[in-house]
């Protein structure tokens, strides 16, 4: 049988697809490292913590002990490290486990798995690491790295990193630069799922500056399908970037989530707008099309329905969520904004 170990498992796209590995490939183990930060989520994959094929491992990709006892005692083919702190917001506040997780995190996991001799890696990175785009153009693996917030800063230092091992030390590892994801367990701090919440429950929509930055949407399921390819069928050394075709403002995104939640447009409340702020992530993903086959299947209005339809129906999920440290964190986020304009 073989293994694969999944770090941020526990996390919103990380869980997504330790269950879409679980449920393709019957004849593999999947080993999930997770921390639990305030974005690590056991009941995330509640419905498969009794398979044996699963098992899960509380600790910190940053820490140089765990990988010695794991790699010594499980034979693990492939990594893919989804493991990060991963919002823009929270890195403008403090950049400090950014720079911990994201790069000296990494930096442990490439040194333990060069140690252990895995098969491949696969590093999981975002589009922000290209910086902001204007009104024309798309995002290539060709674009240049220009990060603008601590957050991408952070994500670019990952990926030089795992360049260099591939250059330096021809580590087995690969790329991959997808665009903004949506979908089921996403953590209620990012637009979609704090903006389904909020108005679910007739709270203001704070959206930031006038609502016209843009962002291209991809349903999560499209993301985990282009990371799987990306190991399987993706050349050692390369980059691939991954996109959902579906590039549209704040401002109409939100408007959209109110017409399908039968919410007022009166929710809406402009904020004051997020430093640094990108305006436009655009993605080409022909290079996947071409070399791996892949396409970005699920189209918007379906996956955003579908998704508006899971948290209605888990909204104890949410509630869980919001009960804990995250009101804390929004009220430090929002509270001088919402009665600042
Ligand atoms: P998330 O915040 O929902 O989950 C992150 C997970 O990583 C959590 O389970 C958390 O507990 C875990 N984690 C954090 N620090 C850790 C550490 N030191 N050791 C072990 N585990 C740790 O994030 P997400 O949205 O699922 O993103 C996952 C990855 O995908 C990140 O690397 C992110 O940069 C990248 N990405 C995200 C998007 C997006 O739209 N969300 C798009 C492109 C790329
Ligand atoms: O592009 C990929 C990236 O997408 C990932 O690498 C990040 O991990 C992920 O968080 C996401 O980053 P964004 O900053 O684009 O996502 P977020 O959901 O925070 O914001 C989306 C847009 O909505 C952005 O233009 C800021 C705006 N926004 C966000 C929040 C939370 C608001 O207007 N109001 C808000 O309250």
């Amino acid at each position: 049988m073989s293994c694969i170990l999944v770090t941020g498992g526990c996390g919103f796209i990380g869980s997504n697809y330790i269950r879409m590995q679980l449920e393709k490939y019957p004849d593999q183990k999947v080993i999930n490292v997770d921390k639990l930060t305030y974005a690590g989520n056991l009941e995330n994959l509640k419905d498969h913590e009794d398979d044996p094929r699963y098992q899960f491992v509380k600790g910190d990709i940053s820490d140089p002990a765990l990988w010695k006892e794991l790699f010594a005692k499980e034979s693990i083919n492939n990594v893919v490290n989804f493991a990060a702190e991963s919002h823009v917001d929270r890195s403008i506040l403090d950049s400090g486990p950014f720079v911990q997780t994201n790069i000296v995190g990494t930096q442990i996991l490439l040194d333990a798995c060069r140690s252990a001799k895995i098969d491949r890696y696969l590093q999981v990175s975002t589009d922000e690491v290209y910086g902001s785009l204007g009104t024309e153009g798309y995002f290539t693996e060709e674009t240049p790295l220009a990060p603008n917030s601590p957050y991408s800063a952070s994500k670019t230092s990952a990926d030089l990193l795992v360049r260099s091992y591939v250059k330096t030390f021809g580590f087995p590892a690969i790329i991959t630069r997808c665009s903004n994801n949506y979908g089921p367990y996403q953590f209620p701090e990012k637009l979609i799922p704090l903006f389904i919440s909020n108005a679910m429950n007739d709270i203001s929509l704070p959206v930031y500056g006038k609502g016209d930055n843009v962002r291209d949407w991809i349903h999560v399921d499209d993301h985990c399908r282009g990371i799987d390819d990306s190991l399987r069928k993706g050349k050692v050394g390369e980059v691939y970037n991954f996109g959902g075709h579906h590039e549209v403002q704040n401002i109409e995104l939100t408007k959209t989530l109110l017409e399908l939640l039968g919410k007022p447009e009166s929710l809406i409340t402009y904020v004051k707008d997020r430093p640094g702020h990108d305006m436009r992530y655009a993605i080409d993903s022909s290079k996947a099309e071409n070399e791996l086959g892949w396409k970005s299947e699920i189209d918007f209005r379906d996956g955003i329905r579908e998704t508006i339809d899971w948290y209605q129906k888990n909204s104890d999920w949410t509630d869980n969520i919001k009960s804990g440290d995250y009101m804390n964190y929004y009220e430090s986020q929002y509270g001088d904004r919402l009665s600042g304009q």
